[in-house]
């Protein structure tokens, strides 16, 4: 599957958060390479979790109207980040293939970085 590849376009108008979405797009083609999954994942885990905390409470400074929906989809991403990291752990591909992990991962980042966050730009450039 081809790279995520920065754009200019992807900002979000805050240099932190910025270097934190290229970060998960990094972490997200090292799935390409012959990395242990459940190692990658683990890290995907503690990065996502510090990015999601530090997405939240800049947009809670800013009084971002759409912060409780931000809040549900990333609860929504950790819990399938959880329970997909204990599959992958407990069963490997008996339970879960790793191409449609890898591609449900790179959507649902591709997605929520240009739709969801690409949402909150106007309001962190204020
Ligand atoms: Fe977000
Ligand atoms: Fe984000």
């Amino acid at each position: 599957m081809g790279k995520m590849v920065w754009k200019d376009d992807y900002s979000v108008g805050n240099a932190v958060l910025d270097s934190q979405h290229r970060g998960l797009m990094e972490l997200v083609n090292r799935l390409d390479g012959d990395e242990p999954l459940s190692l990658l994942l683990e890290e995907l885990t503690r990065y996502a979790t510090v990015h999601f905390q530090t997405e939240e409470k800049l947009l809670q400074a800013v009084g971002y109207p759409d912060l409780e929906q931000q809040k549900f989809q990333h609860k929504a991403f950790r819990a399938w980040l959880d329970r997909t990291l204990a599959d992958w752990e407990s069963g490997g591909e008996r339970l879960v293939s790793s191409r449609d992990l890898k591609a449900y991962l790179r959507v649902w980042i591709a997605n929520h970085l240009q739709v969801y966050d690409a949402a909150f730009k106007s309001w962190l450039e204020k």
